[in-house]
């Protein structure tokens, strides 16, 4: 092992001529402040290629440092006769484990068993460091999930976003609602690979052991309930919330309906009542995403129960219904301590219903959602499907390439940047950072979905953990492809294809 080569860069890399033996094993020990990440290091580092026996020779010292600032800063010293990782707080220590895993990782193809003598002080730009898989257009296993979070933890990101319902299917277990599970889970399959219906959902259970998995790799889950739109799951479980009444299916095609929740109707609000309620038991993170994304207006204007709300709320325009109904689901939320994230037509209200300042605002569209939300003074997190981060798009302008709608290369990913030129100094304040998001119309299988996911998110995940002065597209491709040999030892499918 030569080169300290790590996605994401970190801030400060110095590389003496000197390296560590560390065969066969490690032992991993330190302050019982880092316990728990000492031990979920030593089952990644079992599973990945290595041993940990508590008696060998080489160590990996966890030292806790309070003059280190950031709870999420580590140090890490690799010397002949010592490792070490230094970190005030458990988040960074587990960071410094995860580089050491990077270096460890690059050897197993080659059987190498060195580790480079350095000094590496690291931090990140960025709090808000994300990624974002879309289990409603197809349903992923537990086990894919864990995999995901995993390794995206092993490039510092920090956040799950879990898209977990849709028209296609409502992936939630909702006390009181059971069929949101039982009918708004399974559609047809045009696939029939497994069956003439497909789908599935998380159980309690299931939702508890992702929570659990992630927080031990200091990944918050941050769970999503698309509301009042992409409703197609939800009204065919409980066609009466609709404006027509129905019939209504899971959709098994892609794209955006006419039909969403009625405005009209006050069941919705307890429906919405069941779902925050669920998701306080499930989910601690202090955020809930409540979608708000590409609602369709014909059926409420049409609907005289939604006209009738229009009246008595002194609303004059149809879409004004949805900033009604927006403001009503942050106040839902804000009720039970949580903080609302919505897409960034969550925006469009009129001045009777504005966005309450507590939203965070989720630019997708382009960066101008981000702009706009945080010259209003809205934290905002930066999603761009106009600059590298939507990996549903085609990695490569080739037909053969998996993917839909447009091209992503990873280039474009890599030079995704959260900060608008447009924004000022205050505005800066506000991004809390970005992530890249995996919608799966097309993804039906996870390998394809790692297809898509490697190496874009590398590349993204250097756009939000590195500092800005040290992104450089060559230096990058230069570490790339060492860094693929990591990801092939995690076995990952990735994309192989030119960064272009
Ligand atoms: C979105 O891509 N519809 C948020
Ligand atoms: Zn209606």
């Amino acid at each position: 092992m030569t080169n300290v080569s790590l996605i994401p860069q970190p801030v400060s890399v110095k590389k003496t001529n000197n390296f560590v033996e560390y065969f066969p094993e490690f032992s991993i020990i330190g302050d019982v402040l880092f316990s728990g990440e000492i031990q979920t290091a030593q089952l990644q580092f079992k599973n990945d290629r290595t041993g940990v026996e508590t008696s060998s020779k080489t160590k990996i010292q966890c030292t806790k440092d309070t003059s280190i600032a950031g709870e999420e800063s580590y140090e890490v010293s690799i010397r002949t006769d010592y490792i070490e990782i230094r970190a005030s707080g458990q988040a960074g220590m587990y960071h410094g484990l995860q580089s050491i895993r990077q270096l460890v990782l690059a050897g197993k193809e080659t059987n190498d068993n060195t580790l480079p003598c350095c000094e590496i002080a690291d931090s990140p730009r960025f709090p808000w460091r994300g990624f974002m898989l879309d289990t409603s257009r197809h349903f992923y296993t537990m086990a894919f999930i864990k995999k995901m979070i995993d390794i995206a933890s092993v490039h510092h990101m920090n956040v799950f976003h879990w898209h977990l319902t849709d028209d296609q299917g409502w992936r939630l277990p909702v006390e009181g609602f059971p069929l949101l599970t039982e009918i708004g889970s399974m559609r047809d399959d045009k696939r029939a690979t497994w069956g003439n219906v497909t789908g599935g959902f998380y159980s309690r259970n299931d939702i508890h052991e992702i929570v659990a998995f992630a927080a031990e790799r200091h990944v918050e889950v941050v769970p999503e309930v698309d509301l009042p739109g992409h409703a197609s799951a939800i009204l065919a479980a409980y066609p009466d919330l609709g404006c027509t009444g129905g019939p209504y299916r899971v959709e098994d095609r892609f794209g955006i309906f006419e039909d969403v929740l009625c405005a009209g109707n006050d069941r919705i609000f307890e429906l919405f009542a069941s779902i925050f309620d669920s998701l306080v038991d499930l989910f601690p993170s202090s955020y809930v995403h409540i979608g708000g994304d590409e609602v369709k207006f014909n059926r409420w204007e049409k609907c005289p129960k939604c006209t009738q709300r229009m009246k008595s709320l002194g609303l004059e325009k149809v879409p004004h219904l949805q900033s009604w109904i927006t403001v009503r689901l942050v106040e839902m939320l804000k009720e039970r301590g949580k903080t609302a994230i919505g897409w960034d037509e969550v925006l469009e209200g009129p001045d009777s219903f504005p966005l309450p300042l507590e939203v965070i605002v989720m630019s997708w569209r382009g960066l101008e959602g981000g702009i706009e939300a945080s010259a209003k003074g809205h934290r905002v997190i930066m999603t761009p499907m106009t600059d590298g981060c939507y990996l549903n798009f085609k990695p490569l302008d080739n037909d053969e390439e998996p993917g839909h709608l447009e091209v992503c290369t990873v280039r474009q990913s890599f030079q995704m940047e959260p900060v608008a030129d447009e924004m000022t100094a205050e505005q800066e304040k506000l991004v809390l950072g970005g992530q890249c998001n995996l919608w799966s119309e097309v993804i039906y299988a996870s390998r394809i979905a790692e297809y898509m996911l490697f190496p874009r998110l590398c590349a993204i995940s250097e756009a939000l953990w590195s500092q800005k002065a040290s992104r450089n597209l060559a230096s990058f491709a230069e570490r790339l492809p060492l860094h693929r040999k990591k990801l092939d030892a995690l076995d990952v499918c990735q994309f192989r294809g030119p960064l272009e």
